[in-house]
């Protein structure tokens, strides 16, 4: 893993973050994707006043590249969170997908062969912890339960 991709992905991440729509938690998080060809995906947060119908940062980058046709091939992912104060977001511990972005990011990843890169960096910037998506989602189940990757 290089780092200079690692920090350009995160910085991507904490640029969509200031994009959140956060009003109830006041919790805004960023995802950037890495795609095999070089280009990067975003999303931020997306709450609703009926609470549990909040879409994650990582499900809004997920669903992009979906609805444009699975582009490219998922390698890297970076998330980045925090509570927003100014141009930067406050918080020293990395922020972790929820379980349900890890099997969303498990269906990119199948389709893209990959057991992608996951970078998890904290509001400030002062703490980056990666893991394989093994590691985060082990054994997980995916398109090959079913027999198959979907086109
Ligand atoms: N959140 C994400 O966007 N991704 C995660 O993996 C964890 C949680 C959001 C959802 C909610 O808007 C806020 O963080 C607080 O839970």
């Amino acid at each position: 893993m290089m780092t200079d991709t690692r920090d350009a992905l995160i910085d991507a991440a904490r640029d969509a973050a200031s994009r959140a729509y956060a009003p109830y938690s006041g919790f805004h998080v960023g995802a950037a994707l890495l795609l095999k060809n070089g280009d990067v995906v975003t999303g931020a947060n997306v709450e609703n006043a009926s609470y549990g119908l909040t879409l994650c940062a990582e499900t809004t980058a997920v669903a992009k590249i979906a609805n444009e046709g699975w582009i490219g091939e998922l390698v890297e992912v970076a998330i980045v969170g925090g509570r927003p104060e100014g141009d930067t977001l406050i918080g020293s511990d990395p922020v972790n997908p929820c379980g349900r972005c890890r099997q969303i990011l498990n269906e990119a990843a199948e389709r893209s062969k990959t057991d992608i890169l996951v970078h998890c960096a904290s509001g400030d910037g002062g703490a980056v912890a990666t893991y394989r998506l093994s590691e985060l989602l082990p054994a997980a189940f995916g398109p090959k339960d079913l027999g198959m990757i979907p086109d």
